[in-house]
């Protein structure tokens, strides 16, 4: 007896899941906010900081990231000193901006992604990072300066806003190291979240600065270069670095820089970087920016 065996096709069909497409570091100076909410920046204070960040604006608006996952710290607006976390993450729907003492900036809400930073916080958490997971708070200069760097002034933040904080303000922060591997984690937890989105990930705060004491509006140049070098070519080479050198030698609260190591440690270790622009002074700062895209997941058509 012949049996007709039936035709059996597999389709393979590609999984749909968030992906990492690019890693921006920038300083998140609040003079920087003031002066472009209040239309000062012009003239020749301005002019070279204005032409520095119109690339990395040009390549935000053709990149176009449907979620920006925002690394940065809180300076006692939402959280007071009273309790202070190493690292936590905001679930919320939306997050209003703060008023840091002078009300709160005029710029959109950031609308949340609650369903993706629930899938982190878990992801992270069983990969044994303790995050504090916030469903409320107000963001301040800390995440809001470095989308008005990126985005300029627009009616509604083009993107979904994730805020993920590190304790930098408080002694003992972490350490470089531990910022990096849970950029590690936090690369996993975004790539097994099963939905076809694009994720730029910041790093913010630094360069070298230091607000006071006897070496207020200390700025080291040639340290933050070598730094940023490292940071986009050779990360494994600063990722150790102790709090004390970057006391020394970036200032008081230069250490800002660690979260930076957050970003880097989510990319490829071998990344296209795309733009790096620093200048000197900005405020009371050496400003840093910087764009990296991982080379493989670049490809992905924009809708
Ligand atoms: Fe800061």
């Amino acid at each position: 007896m012949v049996v007709a065996q039936s035709k059996v096709t597999v389709v393979k069909r590609r999984m749909a899941m968030a992906k990492i497409i690019a890693g921006i570091g920038t300083s998140h100076i609040p003079t920087v906010g003031a002066v472009i909410d209040n239309d000062l920046m012009h003239g020749e204070y301005w002019d070279p900081f204005i032409k520095g960040i119109a690339p990395a604006r040009e390549w935000m608006a053709k990149t176009k990231p449907d979620v920006c996952l925002i690394v940065y710290n809180d300076h006692a607006s939402a959280f007071s000193l009273k309790n202070i976390s190493t690292f936590g993450i905001g679930v919320a729907e939306s997050y209003e901006p703060a008023d840091e003492g002078y009300g709160p900036r005029q710029v959109p809400i950031c609308k949340g992604n609650p369903a993706l930073s629930w899938h982190i916080a878990e992801s992270l958490i069983l990969d044994e990072f303790d995050m504090t997971i916030t469903n409320e708070m107000p963001v301040d200069h800390g995440l809001t300066v470095p989308l008005s760097i990126m985005y300029n002034q627009p009616e509604e933040w083009p993107c979904q806003v994730i805020p993920l904080y590190v304790n930098v303000v408080q002694y003992p922060q972490p350490t470089g190291n531990r910022c990096y591997n849970l950029g590690k984690a936090i690369r996993k937890a975004v790539e097994s979240f099963p939905e076809d989105i694009t994720v730029a990930i910041f790093g913010t705060g630094g360069l070298s600065h230091q607000l006071q004491g006897e070496r207020a509006g200390l700025i080291n140049e040639a340290y933050d270069a070598d730094w940023l070098e490292k940071l986009v070519n050779n990360p494994m080479a600063i990722k150790d670095i102790s709090h004390t050198e970057y006391l020394r030698e970036t200032g008081s609260e230069g250490i800002e820089a660690i979260m930076w190591l957050v970003m880097r440690g989510a990319m490829d270790e071998d990344v296209k970087e795309v733009y790096r622009f620093t200048h000197t002074p900005v405020s009371n700062t050496n400003y840093g920016l910087v764009i990296m895209e991982n080379k493989e997941n670049n490809q992905k058509e924009k809708k």
